[in-house]
């Protein structure tokens, strides 16, 4: 087992949710924080948000004591992605994501450079985009579904070492069957009621159908960060998931 996934085991982490921070400036961010604690849920900050605010606010957020997720879905030559890993690592980042498209001495290059780090971030890759089809592949030369080639980079991603993968809920059953228990399922597109609110997400779930499929975390933007009561939204997805855990 890898030893880092002890720290934040998938079965006890205390709540499943990441807040993605979609927002476009620091004001709203730390006004929209405000309503949220770190026993309540990790956040994730985007590019928008980083290119705005860069490594101030997000150190700001890891002072108060929140998990962060820095989404910058790095692809680069091994050098390159193994120095932003380490900087990341540096600040105090918990996951940061990179592109398994990079290929295996990129994602080698980044696990060994945060591998010396005492609180080192969790490693995650990013495999194919939600937003691309089939024939969105064909166009740039992969000709395998999207299905094969998620589950194959995401094998790629386990064996140079990552920590886990981002995906679609709809696949992390499959991911858990074929890589185990202790890999991070991170997965996106999650709707409190999938009957009627899916935003521009195209293939949801809830949270406790996510979970039920093996994911690991939670990302949640919308569904949180415009509830009128988003602390009573996240106590309620823990409550469920803590029932969950211990049925
Ligand atoms: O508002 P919503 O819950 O749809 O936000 C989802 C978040 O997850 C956004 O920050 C989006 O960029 C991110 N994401 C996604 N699909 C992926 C990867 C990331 O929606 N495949």
């Amino acid at each position: 087992m890898n030893p880092l996934i002890t720290d934040y085991p998938v079965s006890t982490a205390p709540t499943p949710v990441i807040v993605a921070l979609d927002f476009a400036n620091e004001n709203d961010t730390l006004a929209f924080v405000r309503q949220l604690s770190p026993d309540l849920c990790q956040l994730k900050i985007g590019k928008e948000l980083f290119t705005a605010t860069g490594r101030s606010l997000a150190e700001k957020l890891i002072n108060q004591g929140f998990k962060l997720f820095l989404d910058l879905k790095y692809l680069d030559i091994p050098n390159t992605v193994a120095q932003a890993c380490k900087v990341a690592a540096e600040m105090g980042v918990w996951i940061v994501d990179m592109h398994a498209s990079g290929g295996r001495r990129m994602m080698e290059a980044a696990t060994e450079a945060v591998a010396n780090y005492s609180q080192r971030p969790h490693l995650i890759g990013v495999t194919v985009l939600t937003s691309m089809e089939a024939a969105d592949l064909r166009e740039i030369g992969l000709n395998q579904s999207p299905e094969e080639l998620v589950l194959s980079w995401a094998k790629l991603s386990q064996s140079s070492g990552l920590d886990g993968v981002v995906c679609s809920a709809q696949e992390a059953r499959i991911l858990r069957q074929h890589l185990g228990n202790d890999f991070l399922l991170v997965t996106p597109g999650i709707r409190l009621n999938t009957a009627n609110n899916s935003d521009d997400q195209r293939r949801i779930m809830t949270p406790a159908e996510a979970l039920t499929a093996g994911s690991s975390y939670l990302v949640m933007g919308r569904p949180i960060t415009q509830a009128a009561h988003p602390a009573a939204v996240l106590r309620e997805i823990n409550a469920q998931a803590a029932q969950l855990l211990s049925a």
